[in-house]
């Protein structure tokens, strides 16, 4: 069974496709390239995988191509440099139509190369992770780092469409579809407390990629995320919500260093510290903060921080995270399961328990 939604944000509307052997789909594809001339952007591990299956997709338009090495140090402004090069070299113009074949360094990279490219082309965006399937390829940011921080240059650039093909999941890391799991349950905790429950009762069906159930998973998450970027396109409010989990995580990521803790790993980390926090500001009742941590467990994601942090160096690390404000280090957290809310406001004796809570986060 195939789905379509659609992200409208007022002035740039566009749909997500969601199924079974999409990239074998030319005339849906088609669809979506107004011009003859397609750019794919990948990168070495997954055009080996899927590369041919898009080409034979594609047949009747001129295809050029750029792979990238895999991980995250090539998301460089020098790879996207290299892929304007490849696009300058091999005459593409701003008909051209790029196409993002691959997980989130991939979709964030191809599309800041299309945003830039001629001061900007089309992008369809191919996910192939389960974290770029529910995340990063819906919304329209796109970003490379910085030797100083994250995602510190970038563009948002909306896709002129999503096709997502879960068969493509089947060849993933169980560790990689545990990540993108962490951003599934971020969705049902800080918007849908009936998707927590669902995903509880199919936890096991969705480790073992039962394709009805992940299918249905995959639409439900990117509903939540396309209404939310619907709302609020450029982060404005609303949006902000997405980041339930990034403030812990974020810290424990750049103290751990870049590539110990994939993202998901961090954010479900994250998100257990910040329903302790909500617990202990009264927001949240420990029981849903339990559950919270029980369900994080359930798709056998980490739910405390490593032991060789300390509380203090958790601290300077949120405070010097982007999203800080002036006035404080700024919080999603969350009022019930499904009702998320910003909190700048968090006494700092309060927050030292959290930090200081370890192996008991969320006991009470
Ligand atoms: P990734 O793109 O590095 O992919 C993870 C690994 O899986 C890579 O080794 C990749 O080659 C491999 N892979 C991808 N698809 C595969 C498949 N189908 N079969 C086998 N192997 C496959 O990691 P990710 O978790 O998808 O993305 C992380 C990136 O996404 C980060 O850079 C993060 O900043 C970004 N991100 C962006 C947004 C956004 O809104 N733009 C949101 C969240 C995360
Ligand atoms: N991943 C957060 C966002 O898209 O806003």
């Amino acid at each position: 069974m195939n789905s379509c939604l659609r992200v409208d944000t007022g002035h740039v509307s566009y749909p997500i496709h969601i199924g079974s052997a999409l990239l074998q789909q030319p005339q849906l594809i088609a669809t979506y390239i107004q011009h003859s001339a397609v750019f794919v952007v990948s990168n070495l591990a997954i055009a080996e995988l899927y590369l041919d299956r898009l080409k034979s997709a594609l047949d009747g338009f001129v295809i050029d191509e750029f792979l990238i090495g895999d991980g995250e140090h090539y998301k460089t402004i020098q790879t996207v440099e290299d892929i304007v090069g490849a696009m300058l070299a091999s005459g593409q113009t701003r008909e051209t139509t790029v196409i993002a074949l691959g997980g989130g360094v991939v979709g964030d990279i191809a599309g800041f190369a299309a945003a830039v490219y001629q001061r900007g082309v089309k992008v369809i965006q191919i996910p192939t992770t389960l974290l770029a399937q529910v995340d990063s390829s819906v919304g329209g940011k796109t970003a490379v780092n910085h030797t100083l921080g994250k995602n510190m240059m970038g563009a948002f650039h909306q896709p002129s469409a999503v096709l997502i093909d879960v068969d493509v999941l089947n060849s993933l890391p169980r560790r990689e579809l545990r990540a993108g799991l962490a951003e599934v349950i971020k969705h049902g905790a800080l918007a849908d407390a009936d998707y927590l429950s669902w995903l509880k009762t199919n936890a096991k069906e969705l480790l073992s990629l039962h394709k009805n159930t992940i299918t249905e998973m995959v639409l439900r998450s990117c509903e939540i995320k396309s209404r939310v970027v619907s709302e609020d396109e450029k982060e404005a409010g609303v949006r902000a919500l997405l980041n339930l989990g990034h403030t812990f995580g974020h810290a424990i990521e750049t103290l751990s260093g870049y590539g110990v803790w994939l993202h998901g790993e961090a954010v479900a980390v994250g998100m257990v510290m910040a329903a302790d926090l909500s617990a202990r500001l009264g927001k949240l009742t420990w029981e849903d903060a339990r559950y919270l941590k029980s369900l994080v467990e359930a798709f056998e994601l980490p739910s405390s921080p490593p032991g060789n942090l300390t509380p203090e160096q958790l601290l300077v690390a949120m405070a010097r995270d982007k999203k800080a404000t002036a006035k404080g280090i700024r919080f999603v957290l969350l009022n019930a399961l499904g009702d998320a809310c910003l909190e700048e406001d968090v006494p700092v004796e309060i927050l030292r328990r959290t930090l200081q809570a370890g192996e008991t986060l969320c006991c009470g």
